[in-house]
């Protein structure tokens, strides 16, 4: 059976964000409330051609059998390590592979992929083509142009002709960064244009979209599903079909799973995992305290001390 045609119009996806969304992350968001899809962070291909980077790769690859279904993104540039990493996340048992052509990244472009790839369309084509070799259904995530609007009936309509599996729209341009909303306005032009060019590919909308409900309104317009990345930060409890309050002791609950999660996989070092604190540590009388105790801490031992203090403080 076709992989994306197996999720109903409204399905949900927790957006592939490098240096976030790990498998301790996505098992702790899982253990808030699941989206219907996960997405790893990007894979270079070009790790695939060093011993080093092989195993690299392979540890930013791993995943627990229970996030399934689970999409790998990778970005790069040359066809055939395009096709060697498809392959080898085929071999991992990954069900669908994922093109970034988005990226704003200076170094990735700077190589001329992710959002570069806006501006180099035939080696883009190139790129999905290889994927495809794999017999993997190969999909892509990008931005509305490089740096104009008026590019992307041009760059969705080039992508759609290569009829990807599934096609990511994040609805700004790679000049905008995040520092503009996202052109909602756009939405029935891009469903027009998929319909004309290609109706079968599945079409997902990303940008600002803060929860389940916020995504509803999307949908309605003929888009398949919605894509939440930041929104779980402000939220983790984001992808709940039917959103409730949570208090304190779940958010607190939700921190030490996370830490759990950290050590299990021998995640290191310590210190990026602070980044995560305001994500649980919010929203609730005193935070603001108690998070700046946390940023003090040096190790997970010291983050569980506190989590004790503050429980028994009460
Ligand atoms: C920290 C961070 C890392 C990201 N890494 C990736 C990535 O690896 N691949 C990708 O396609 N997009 C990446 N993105 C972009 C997000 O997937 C998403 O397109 C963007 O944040 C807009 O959606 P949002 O408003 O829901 O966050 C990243 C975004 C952030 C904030």
């Amino acid at each position: 059976m076709d992989f994306w045609k197996q999720f109903k119009p409204g399905f949900t996806i927790l957006a592939p964000m490098e240096g976030v969304t790990d498998i301790a992350f996505r098992q702790t968001v899982a253990k808030a409330a699941r989206p219907d899809i996960f997405y790893t962070e990007f894979t270079n291909v070009n790790s695939y051609s060093s011993e080093k980077g092989r195993h690299d790769a392979l540890e930013r690859l791993r995943y627990e059998p229970d996030e399934q279904p689970i999409i790998a993104q990778i970005w790069g540039t040359n066809p055939d390590m395009i096709l060697q990493t498809a392959q080898a996340v085929k071999e991992l048992g990954y069900p669908a592979v994922d093109l970034n052509m988005g990226c704003p990244d200076r170094h990735v472009v700077a190589t001329g992929g992710g959002s570069g790839l806006i501006r180099t369309p035939d080696v883009a084509v190139a790129a999905i083509r290889a994927a495809k070799i794999s017999g993997l259904p190969v999909s892509v995530k990008t931005r509305l142009g490089y740096s104009s609007l008026g590019e992307r009936t041009d760059w969705l309509s080039i992508l759609l002709n290569e009829h990807p599996a599934a096609l990511t729209v994040h609805l700004r341009t790679k000049k905008e960064m995040s520092k503009v909303p996202a052109h909602y306005e756009l939405i029935p032009e891009i469903v027009a244009l998929k319909n004309q060019h290609s109706p079968e590919t599945t079409l997902i909308i990303n940008g600002d979209i803060k929860d389940c409900i916020d995504g509803q309104k999307i949908i309605e317009q003929g888009v398949d599903g919605i894509m939440i990345g930041r929104g779980v930060f402000q939220n983790p409890f984001c992808f709940e079909k039917t959103p409730r309050k949570h208090s304190r002791d779940e958010l607190l609950n939700l921190m030490e799973y996370h830490l759990d999660m950290y050590e299990k996989y021998h995640l290191t070092p310590y210190d990026p995992l602070k980044h995560f604190y305001k994500i649980y540590i919010n929203n609730f009388p005193g935070a603001s305290e108690i998070r700046a105790r946390f940023m003090d801490t040096r190790s997970i031992a010291e983050a569980r001390q506190i989590l004790a203090e503050i429980r028994t403080a009460e």
